[in-house]
């Protein structure tokens, strides 16, 4: 096969550098197109353009696969803790004992807020999204952390992640408690990741919260599943702010606000909110989605499609298995999930659906999952954000590693105006 690809422009034939990644996927370097000819690309919404090479994650949209660090996210989910699958992500292997028992007490010592970020609670208004409080705390988190603001060597990176994916847990379950005017509840050292999460949303003063070992491993799997995925907005989003050499936690907070949209993670938010309203309304399934296809009412089948996957989303499978499972374990029975089920059937077999490869992606089922576990409907998305966490550090790292790595700085093609004079007010 030809290691060049050649184009012709104006009359004149060039040749660019294909690059062939490690699963054979195939790209044309024209990082030097506009020196040699003037000439720029035009991707909207970048479907066509690979910003970096990355070695995180892997990702088969039309087979339906996905992988990090090269394990299959099928192995992970039935093998992995968080806090491993994290590790992995950030250092690219997994952890040997001892590394994963270094981690361990290293997220244990980081799992408190500095006593005055907890005040910084006391500024926000009752009700205020918990996006928006989780995005400023990991801004503000920074200014506790001034050693933290050059990371030279592996042991600070270690100590750095540790502190955001420690520390973001206690963020996100303050900023609830703070939304219901509850006291905050601090973290307790002996307890696991994901219970410990748990105990500080759901235990009052003298009233502890245990969860279910079911709930603890709903919540486990459902961190997994989101920890990374490859090149998507929040994780560009990341990567953009880290090409200026912005700080760990200034990328990551940007990745927070990028998430924040109803077409990323706040699509699981969405979802719960098409389900209800089809329940509440009494509409039947097959109408809404026929509502969906007549493109003027702009209403989408949210949960659903994929700008990667044309198959499967391999996460949603997973989950959807799990929250059976779980609703089954829990006897609970949702009248959300029948609604949901019916809506796949529907879906599926649906032409709209099926020419344009749309099926449900990993939000249709995350929201089942996480009502499940009692979490409240304006969480869902920092659920999402505290499972991203990890993906987000270690694009960051991989970037702030590369010692070839240039700011992103993308071009555009220029449809305004051409040149034309300032007028005076009195003359428009
Ligand atoms: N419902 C109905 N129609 C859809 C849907 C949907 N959920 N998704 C895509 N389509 C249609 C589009 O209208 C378009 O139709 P057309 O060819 O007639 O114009 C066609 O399918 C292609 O869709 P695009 O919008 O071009 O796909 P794109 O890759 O830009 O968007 C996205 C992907 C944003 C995920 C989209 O499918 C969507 O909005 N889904 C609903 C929101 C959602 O679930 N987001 C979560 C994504 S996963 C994540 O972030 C974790």
């Amino acid at each position: 096969m030809s290691h060049t690809c050649r184009i012709e422009l104006d009359g004149t034939p060039h040749e660019f550098p294909v690059v062939e990644g490690s699963e054979k996927e195939l790209s044309i370097d024209i990082s030097t197109l506009r020196d040699r000819t003037g000439y720029i690309t035009l991707d909207d919404g970048y479907s066509n353009t690979g910003s970096c090479k990355s070695a995180v994650t892997y990702i088969d949209g039309d087979k339906g696969i996905l992988r990090y660090r090269g394990i299959p996210i099928e192995q992970l989910a039935e093998h992995s803790t968080f806090v491993e699958t994290a590790w992995l992500v950030i250092w690219g292997r997994l952890p040997t004992e001892q590394e994963m028992e270094r981690f361990s007490r290293r997220l244990t010592m980081n799992q408190m807020m500095h006593e005055s970020l907890r005040s910084h609670f006391a500024g926000f208004p009752p009700n205020a999204p918990p996006m928006a409080i989780l995005s400023a705390m990991i801004n503000a988190m920074s200014c506790y952390e001034p050693q933290m603001m050059d990371i030279e060597d592996d042991n600070t990176m270690e100590k750095a992640a540790a502190r955001i994916i420690s520390k973001v847990r206690t963020i996100a379950a303050a900023s609830y408690k703070m939304s219901i005017g509850q006291p905050l509840m601090y973290p307790h050292p002996e307890y696991k990741y994901c219970e410990n999460f748990l105990h500080m949303m759901f235990s009052i003063p003298y009233r502890e919260y245990w969860p279910t070992p079911e709930v603890s491993r709903a919540l486990n799997l459902f961190l997994i599943l989101h920890a990374d995925h490859e090149q998507n907005c929040s994780t560009s989003t990341v990567r953009m702010v880290a090409s200026s050499q912005a700080n760990m936690f200034a990328s990551c907070a940007a990745g927070v606000c990028a998430l924040w949209g109803p077409l990323h993670g706040g699509a699981n938010v969405a979802v719960i909110e098409m389900l209800e309203f089809i329940k509440q309304s009494g509409m039947k399934v097959s109408e809404y989605i026929e509502r969906v296809k007549q493109k003027d009412t702009k209403l989408k089948l949210m949960g659903f499609g994929h700008r990667v996957y044309k198959n499967f989303d391999p996460r949603a499978k997973i989950l959807k298995d799990a929250a059976d499972k779980m609703l089954a374990r829990l006897n609970i029975s949702d009248p959300l999930l029948d609604i949901a089920q019916q809506m796949e059937e529907v879906a599926l077999n649906d032409d709209y659906f099926i020419e344009r490869k749309l099926y449900p992606n990993v939000d249709f089922y995350s929201g089942i999952t996480l009502r499940a576990m009692g979490i409240p409907l304006n969480m869902f998305t920092v659920m999402f954000a505290i499972g991203r966490m990890p993906g987000w550090i270690a694009n960051w790292k991989e970037l702030h590693d590369d010692p070839k790595s240039r700011i992103y700085r993308p071009r555009q093609v220029y449809t305004g105006h051409t040149l034309r004079d300032y007028v005076p007010v009195e003359q428009r």
